[in-house]
C-alpha cells in the first residue's frame, strides 16, 4: 500500500517509522514532514490546510490510505475531502473534531450522558465571566473556547489571577479563539493520557501515557506542548481504565453517533484521576505529541493494522498484542521556548546515534541546510527508548541525549518522575 502521512512533528515521524515495519506497507510519504522523516521515507511540501491541494497530491501519488497527524486540518475538515475523494483515512470529520476545537461543544456532550468532568459556565460576555468566577472563587480554571495550540488554558491559583485572564481573553490575546470562554472548576488529582481508537461505534484502548507539560524540572515553568512522556501510565489501573471506558468514553462516544456525527480515529483522553476516580479533563482528536512516540514504540508494526481496521474494517475484531515494556521520551527543546527561540542552530552528532526498535531519536522541528540538521521549531527532537522498565527505558533515553551536541537546547531532567 501507499500510504500518505499528514503532518511535521515528532508525532509524524513516530508514526511513519512504525508504518514502514508493517508489511503491508510499500511506501510512505509524509507531508511536509521534516528532516528526521526524510531519513527514513519520502517528504514533500504541501499545504496540508489545503483539503484541495492534499486530496490532489494523494491522487497524484496513488495513495491508497491517509494518516492526518496534527488537529488543524480536522478541524478545517481534510479528512471529509480525503474521504469525498473516495481516499480511505484515518482521522474524523469536521464535526466530530469539535470534540478538541470547541470546549463548550465537549462540555454539552459530557453533560448530555453525564460523563464525569469539572462543573462549568460558558460565556461570551467578559463581565458575566467576572461575575461568575467572583462567584465561585479560586482555584479556578479560564480556558479560551476554540484551538490555542495549547497555551488558552489558565489554572488560577488566585481570583486576581483568573480575573486578569478573563481581561486578556477578551482582549484579544488568544484571537478569536477567546471570543468565548468555558470558566472550569479546578480538579485535583493526577492526570493520565488515555488512547482508544474508536471506528464510529466500537471502541478500543491502545495504551496510557503521561506527558510532562510544564517547561522546566519540578513540574515548573510555563505550560508547552510537552517536554517528555512516558507509557504505560501507573495510574492507570485496569478498574480506573474500564471506569473511563464506561463512564466517559463509550457514553460520549455513542452520543456522538447518536447526534449523526460518529467519532472515528484515535481519541485522546486526558484524565484527572483521584481516588481511582477518573474524570475528563479535555479530548482531542489526534495522537498526542510526544505520547504517541511511546506509543508507537510500544506497538511497532501492528500499530498500522489497528489504524487500518479503525479507519475501513472495523474494531469488533481487532487485538492489541500487549508486551510488558515500557517507552520513556525527552523533549529537546530551543533556549526560550515556549517562549520566542531562535531557529536555525546546527545540531551535531545525530549521526552515530542507535536507531533500533528500542532506541530512537524521532525529530520533530528540524530541516536540513548545507548537509547538516538544524533547528526550526520549539520542540526539536524527542529521544526515546523501550525497555523492560521503566527505570532502563529512562537511562538509556537519557544517555542517548548525552551524544547529542545542541548547546541551543534544553531538556527537563526528570522525565518519568512521578512513575519512578
Ligand atoms: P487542556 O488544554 O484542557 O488539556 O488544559 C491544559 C492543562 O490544564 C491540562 O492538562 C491540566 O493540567 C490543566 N487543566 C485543565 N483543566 C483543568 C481543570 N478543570 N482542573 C485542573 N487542571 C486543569
Ligand atoms: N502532549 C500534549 C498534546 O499533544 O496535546
Amino acid at each position: 500500500m501507499n500510504i500518505l502521512i499528514l503532518g511535521s512533528g515528532g508525532r509524524e515521524h513516530a508514526l511513519a517509522w512504525a508504518t514502514l515495519q508493517n508489511p503491508k506497507c510499500d511506501r510512505v510519504v509524509v507531508a511536509p514532514g521534516n528532516a528526521g522523516i526524510a531519513q527514513i521515507c519520502e517528504t514533500c511540501a504541501l499545504d496540508i490546510m489545503d483539503g484541495d491541494a492534499v486530496v490532489e497530491f494523494a491522487t497524484s501519488q496513488s495513495i491508497d490510505f491517509v494518516i492526518v497527524g496534527p488537529e488543524a486540518p480536522l478541524a478545517v475538515g481534510v479528512s471529509d475531502r480525503l474521504r469525498a475523494a473516495g481516499f480511505a483515512t484515518f482521522g474524523p470529520s469536521q464535526a466530530a473534531a469539535e470534540l478538541e476545537a470547541s470546549k463548550s461543544f465537549t462540555k454539552d456532550v459530557c453533560a448530555a450522558v453525564d460523563a464525569p468532568t469539572a462543573a462549568y459556565g460558558h460565556f461570551t460576555d467578559a463581565d458575566a465571566a467576572r461575575d461568575y468566577i467572583r462567584a465561585q472563587g479560586a482555584p479556578i480554571v479560564v480556558k479560551a473556547d476554540g484551538l490555542a495550540a495549547g497555551k488558552g488554558v489558565i489554572v488560577a491559583m488566585t481570583e486576581a489571577e483568573a480575573l486578569d485572564a478573563i481581561d486578556d481573553m477578551f482582549h484579544g490575546e488568544f484571537g478569536a479563539a477567546g471570543a468565548e470562554v468555558v470558566i472550569e472548576e479546578f480538579m485535583d488529582g493526577e492526570e493520565a493520557s488515555f488512547f482508544v481508537l474508536v471506528d464510529g461505534t466500537d471502541v478500543l484502548p491502545i495504551g496510557t501515557a503521561q506527558d510532562h507539560k510544564r517547561a522546566f524540572d519540578g513540574d515548573i515553568g510555563p505550560n508547552t506542548g510537552g517536554m517528555g512522556a512516558y507509557s504505560p501510565a501507573p495510574v492507570m489501573t485496569d478498574a480506573v481504565t474500564q471506569k473511563a471506558l464506561d463512564e466517559i468514553v463509550k457514553p460520549t462516544m455513542a452520543e456522538m453517533a447518536r447526534r449523526g456525527t460518529p467519532f472515528q480515529g484515535i481519541l485522546f483522553v486526558g484524565l484527572m484521576i483521584k481516588d481511582g476516580q477518573p474524570r475528563l479533563v479535555e479530548y482531542n482528536v489526534r495522537f498526542g505529541d510526544p505520547e504517541c512516540q511511546v506509543l508507537m514504540m510500544r506497538l511497532g508494526a501492528q500499530a498500522f493494522d489497528l489504524i487500518q481496521a479503525c479507519a475501513t474494517g472495523g474494531l469488533t475484531d481487532a487485538r492489541v498484542n500487549w508486551a510488558n515494556d515500557h517507552a520513556l521520551t525527552i523533549v529537546l527543546a530551543a533556549n526560550g521556548y515556549p517562549g520566542a527561540y531562535e531557529k536555525g542552530s546546527v545540531i551535531r552528532g545525530l549521526d552515530t546515534l542507535p536507531a533500533t526498535s528500542c532506541d530512537m531519536v524521532f525529530h520533530a522541528g528540524t530541516g536540513e541546510k548545507d548537509g547538516d540538521i538544524i533547528a526550526t521549531g520549539g520542540r526539536v527532537l524527542a529521544v526515546t527508548a523501550r525497555a523492560d522498565t521503566l527505570a532502563e527505558a529512562r537511562a538509556r533515553a537519557y544517555t542517548t541525549t548525552e551524544q547529542i551536541d545542541w548547546p541551543e537546547g534544553f531538556m527537563r531532567t526528570d522525565i518519568g518522575w512521578r512513575a519512578l
